[in-house]
């Protein structure tokens, strides 16, 4: 696989139909021109993921909004004014330039612009839209760093546009705005960008799911590294320990240092900042890490819900899926 920092090139690919994988703030995305449904099938394809699985269409600027979405209620305007560039992804009616399998069929497009100077460079380049899910394989943990870009995905990427880690670390916030005068704005996945900064804009949010809009449930775990991970709250962490660690196998632990009083013999620690936007920064890195380490197990602690705490409580515990309770 081809790697470098040459956004010309990166754009050509994008241009000729084939993918680049790029930084964005959030986590790298795997990227292809978002009105050719040839080349979109090839993420699919590059992921393994469904191809009813819809991707979001990344723009450069706020301006290109009309292109690509119809019927944009006044409350997407003014959330986007605040928003973007930045972590937020809005669903919003397609236009028809977003090529179907793009959004797996549906209807509706998820819209965003995003910060980092790389992606902004690329998306500036290219000029049009670019579908890009997380730059991994369907199910696995999304990459933050160009090398987890190259160890999950390899040759099946054209080009990988290298830029520094992400400075965010979690995927955008996922708000739906489809449907707003019958059920205003619905989050669809917490993120990068926190309900209390969008709902100053929107008003409370509802809830839905965005992990399957067509057969809501049907993915039991998601954001999943290969260990088996138990999710606790901080003052659990002592209690459930040393019964995971009774079973034999070895553990590894995912917290803030503060959430341990002492690391039991035999434990794999890796340490989380204390603030919320550290630890979503660094979650999927860590993940990573004790992955690579060979435990069997990961205990993690829950953050407090607040800020981007929801977002990183959300991935642990799709991390966990259905295997959460210890
Ligand atoms: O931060 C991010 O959002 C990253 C970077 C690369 O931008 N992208 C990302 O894409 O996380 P992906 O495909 O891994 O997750 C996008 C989620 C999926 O769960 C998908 O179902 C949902 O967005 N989604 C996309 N379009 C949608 C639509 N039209 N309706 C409902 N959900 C949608
Ligand atoms: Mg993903």
């Amino acid at each position: 696989m081809e790697r470098g920092t040459d956004i010309e090139r990166a754009a050509a690919v994008i241009a000729a139909g084939g993918l680049v994988a790029f930084p964005t703030e959030t986590v790298y995305g795997l990227g292809a021109d978002a009105s050719s449904a040839d080349a979109v099938a090839k993420i699919f394809a590059a992921k393994g993921r469904p191809t009813g699985h819809p991707l979001i269409v990344h723009l450069a600027r706020g301006a290109q909004l009309d292109d690509w979405a119809i019927d944009i209620p006044g409350v997407a305007r003014r959330l986007v004014t605040v928003a973007w560039p930045g972590p937020l992804t809005i669903i919003l009616n397609k236009s028809l330039r977003v090529a179907d399998a793009t959004t797996g069929g549906a209807a509706t497009v998820g819209l965003r612009v995003p910060a980092d100077p790389v992606a902004q460079a690329l998306l500036a380049r290219f000029g049009g839209g670019i579908a890009a899910p997380s730059a991994n394989r369907f199910g696995g943990i999304s990459p933050t760093t160009a090398d987890h870009v190259a160890s999950d995905l390899g040759d099946r990427v054209d080009y990988l546009l290298e830029g520094g880690p992400c400075t965010v670390g979690v995927e955008s916030t996922i708000v739906d705005l489809s449907a707003w005068t019958a059920r205003g704005a619905v989050l669809l996945r917490p993120g990068g960008m926190s309900r209390e900064a969008i709902e100053a804009v929107t008003g409370p949010l509802g809830t839905g799911t965005a992990e399957s809009p067509a057969a809501p449930g049907t993915l039991e775990s998601h954001y999943a590294p290969r260990a088996l991970v138990i999710a606790v709250e901080p003052p659990e962490l002592a209690l459930v320990l040393p019964a995971v660690l009774a079973q034999g196998g070895r553990v590894g632990v995912l917290a803030p240092r503060s959430a341990l009083r002492e690391i039991p013999e035999g434990v794999v620690f890796e340490q989380l900042p204390e603030d919320v936007e550290g630890m979503a920064r660094e979650l999927y890195a860590r993940l990573r890490a004790l992955d690579e380490t060979g435990v069997d197990v990961v205990v993690a602690a829950l953050p407090p819900a607040v800020g981007l705490g929801e977002a990183v409580g959300d991935r642990l515990l799709r991390a966990a899926g259905p295997r959460r309770k210890p």
